[in-house]
């Protein structure tokens, strides 16, 4: 097509490409980018994709130069016997030479894609539509619970024990590793280790109903000394709990489904909201922490999030469930 065209319309069309090849390459950055790496796993395959990329670009570009070569110079200059050698040595040699050695590269970078366990930090996650449960077991104190989000130190290995309450769904942090499944009656564990600071996003990558393209969660690579001081805070009870928001959030129920530390809810069919208001989001990634979107997502879960098990409480006086968002985005 582009052989066939005018000149100003070819140098149109190389202009175009041109002007829209930065946009090609805005989606390899971002929170969310096996290409935008923060840990070792997803360096070692973000590299892997480069190289076969480029090796791939670059045989691509050999073949179509040989071909404009063919089709613009059309006098015989090969023998039969010399051109019968240049496709036996370009054709099934050379390709298999190339495939062979891009398959060693592989098979010698995948033993040490993951860290080793030996002495990495736990932390169990459970799947659940449309949200994830998330409780950490560090080396000290008891087991820290919350939901929805991940945070893990940068420089250490962490394990992560995947399991499910349901049906199955999957769990990738595009930037720090590959993904594993959690299927229902199954452990799976995924060992990644972080190696730089930032704020991430992860998502379940296997369907698994009506909101599952509202299941994701941050994932916050911290220093080791934040991490630590980060988790001593989660293990404890909220500082500034209480308030006419905990007892109306007591009043109607809501401790039945939600477990609150140092408080009466203790149910567990519902995200832990012990740290709310510290997260980086409301409703498993899908609004930003904000008081109106916790208020919001008191009225209408079934709105925003469809198929959640959460009722709404739009029946609610509005101020009674500002009241309960302004003690949830509270608890930190
Ligand atoms: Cu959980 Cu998709």
């Amino acid at each position: 097509m582009v052989f066939g065209c005018h000149p100003q319309q070819r140098r149109s069309a190389f202009a175009r490409f041109a002007a829209a090849s930065p946009l090609l390459c805005c989606g390899c950055a971002g929170r969310q980018s096996a290409l935008d790496t923060a840990g070792s796993e997803a360096d070692a395959t973000s590299l892997l994709f480069w190289v076969l990329v480029g090796t791939g670009a670059l045989i691509w570009l050999a073949v179509v130069g040989l071909l404009v070569y063919a089709i613009r110079d059309r006098r015989p200059r090969w023998s039969e016997d010399a051109a019968g050698k240049l496709i036996l040595w370009a054709g099934p040699v050379f390709s298999s030479t190339v495939l062979f050695g891009l398959l060693t590269y592989t098979l010698w970078l995948m033993p040490g894609l993951r860290p080793s366990t030996d002495r990495a930090l736990r932390i169990e996650i459970t799947g659940t539509q449309f949200w994830w449960r998330v409780v950490y077991h560090g080396p000290a104190g008891p087991p820290a619970i919350s939901a929805n989000e991940v945070r893990l130190p940068v420089g250490e290995p962490v394990e992560f024990v995947l399991r499910s309450d349901d049906v199955i769904h999957s769990f990738w942090i595009p930037s720090l590793g590959g993904k594993m499944d959690m299927i229902p009656g199954r452990t799976n564990t995924l060992s990644l280790l972080a190696n730089r600071a930032g704020a991430y996003r992860g998502a379940c990558t296997e369907f698994c109903g009506t909101s599952h393209a509202l299941m994701a969660f941050s994932a916050v690579a911290m220093m080791p000394d934040d991490f630590d001081r980060w988790l001593a805070i989660q293990s404890s009870p909220a500082a500034n709990a209480g308030g006419p928001g905990q007892d109306l959030f007591l009043r109607h129920g809501c401790g039945s489904c939600h477990r609150i530390d140092g408080t009466e809810a203790r149910g567990s069919v519902g995200p832990d909201l012990s740290h709310l208001g510290a997260r980086e989001t409301v409703g498993a990634g899908l609004l930003p922490n904000t008081e109106e979107a916790v208020a919001r997502f008191i009225a209408e879960p079934d709105v925003l999030k469809p198929g959640t098990r959460m009722p709404s409480f739009r029946m609610l006086p509005p101020e009674e469930i500002r009241a309960i968002a302004i003690y949830l985005k509270g608890l930190k």
